[in-house]
């Protein structure tokens, strides 16, 4: 089986690489093709993914290309895990907003947008390219804003391209661990769109045991979320938000932490990778130790400002992997060997969530098959969260619309309406602003 890594040059590529070594099981992964604009980034990853898989005797064939129609034909799964704009992209991402007081992040508020707004085009032409040259292909995308981008590329591809995330798995787990259960026997009633959901039951044999937590503040405050949200807050809710609704929740704070940092996390990322991939060209590099320690500061310092603000402290070790890999793979190999499963993932909605239509890519717990994800029945969101969900793609909508006519009014709008920018005026320079630093965004007039 062939899989094709888009990004390939990535620095989380030896993680998905890494998974693959793991399995040894009939119709695994026998090939796989890295592409990246980037040769230099690509031959880097390929130096790590050789060390790892020293001693592995089945271990994956892999090949580099620059080529995309090469690196897409003849593939089984392809991965979408590109950067648009890089980080250097991300940083400014999040300057021009932070100079308008708004939150710059890469997939929430204006920063979303402004990533959303480079990033659709490159992934419909992809989305194009594999309609194109491998129609039968699954595409899974890791690429961010990833319910945006999906849903971009399922415009062309149909269900044959699935979103994943690793927070809602992440929070799950969480939830499972503080309530003493085992992640893999509980049913997680989640639902949202990326980054935008929230975890309201979660079943061990049939019982619901999130009252049991939400009644219990020193269960509640044990963990990432109780902390990040506090114990008192979760209660009011009678829910668990997915971590980055802490940027909606607590705005102001995050914006503030944001602004205050010596550096945001776009810019620590851009000179932290640059620092790795400049010694991956030293031919005497030791890579896979290099790699390794990288991604080890990486993973601590994950949301670092979000977690200062609330007074959160480190993080759990238990919660340092954060387990992208495991759910591609996992997804992959429910859809490759019709081993059926449970994931929570990102797909066209169907007729799960009443409020919205059935294009729009949301994330909810799906069965998967070798027919692909299908969204399970959900109860609908109570209001406050059925309006944030509409608010929020909404504005996705205008930019998949200013992605395809070019118009910057439509930009502007989606900068507008979202509800973490208080002011079209805002918007209007939010978008001088981005145009101003990003090449990517040339195409708007
Ligand atoms: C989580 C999110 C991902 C995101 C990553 C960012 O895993 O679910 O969507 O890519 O964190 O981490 P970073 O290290 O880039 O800030
Ligand atoms: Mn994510």
């Amino acid at each position: 089986m062939k899989l094709t890594i888009l990004g390939g040059g990535g620095f989380r590529v030896p993680l998905v690489y890494g998974a693959l070594l793991g399995d040894h099981a009939e119709g695994r992964v026998t090939r796989v093709v890295l592409h990246d604009l980037d040769a230099d980034r690509l031959s880097a990853v390929t130096r790590v993914l050789a060390e790892q898989a020293t001693g592995v005797s089945d271990a994956p064939e892999v090949s580099a290309t620059t080529d995309l129609d090469e690196a897409l034909t003849g593939a089984d799964f392809v991965f979408s895990a590109i950067r648009v704009g890089g980080l250097e992209g991300r940083a400014n991402d999040e300057r021009v907003a932070l100079a308008e007081g708004v939150l710059g992040q890469e997939t929430v508020g204006a920063g979303g947008i402004a990533y959303g707004l480079r990033t659709v085009p490159v992934a419909e032409n992809i989305a194009r390219r594999v309609a194109r040259v491998a129609p039968d292909a699954w595409v899974i995308n890791f690429t961010n804003p990833a319910g945006l981008v999906t849903e971009a590329m399922s415009r062309h591809l149909g269900d044959r391209v699935i979103g994943i995330c690793d927070s809602p798995v992440g929070l799950g787990r969480r939830i499972a661990r503080v309530l003493g259960a085992n992640p893999g026997e509980a049913w997680i009633d989640y639902v949202g769109l990326n980054h935008l959901g929230w975890v309201r039951g979660l079943r061990i044999n049939g019982r619901d045991e999130l009252p049991r937590l939400l009644a219990d503040p020193d269960l509640l405050g044990s963990f990432e979320e109780g902390k990040l949200f506090g114990t008192d807050w979760l209660q009011s809710l009678g829910a668990i938000p997915n971590e980055y609704l802490h940027y909606y929740y607590f705005n102001r704070e995050a914006v503030r932490a944001y602004s205050q940092a010596e550096k945001t996390r776009g810019a620590f990322l851009r000179d932290q990778q640059a620092g790795f991939y400049d010694e991956m060209k030293r031919p005497d590099a030791a890579a896979l130790t290099a790699w390794d320690r990288t991604r080890a500061e990486r993973e601590a310092t994950y949301m670092a400002e979000a977690r200062e603000t609330a007074g959160a402290g480190e993080r759990d070790a238990d919660d340092l992997s954060g387990g992208y890999e495991k759910v591609a793979l996992a997804l992959m190999r429910a859809i490759a060997r019709d081993e059926r499963t449970t994931l929570i993932l990102n797909v066209r909605n169907r007729r799960t969530l009443s409020v919205l239509d059935a294009e729009a890519v949301i994330e909810v717990p799906c069965l998967v098959d070798a027919n692909g994800a299908h969204p399970v029945t959900v109860d609908p969101l109570p209001d406050h969260a059925s309006g944030l969900v509409c608010s929020v793609k909404a504005v996705e909508r205008e930019v998949l619309a200013a992605a395809e006519s070019g118009s910057r009014a439509t930009a502007v709008k989606a900068f507008a309406l979202h509800p973490l920018v208080d002011s079209v005026n805002v918007a209007r320079r939010l978008v001088d602003g981005y145009t101003a630093v990003h090449p990517g965004l040339a195409y708007l007039k």
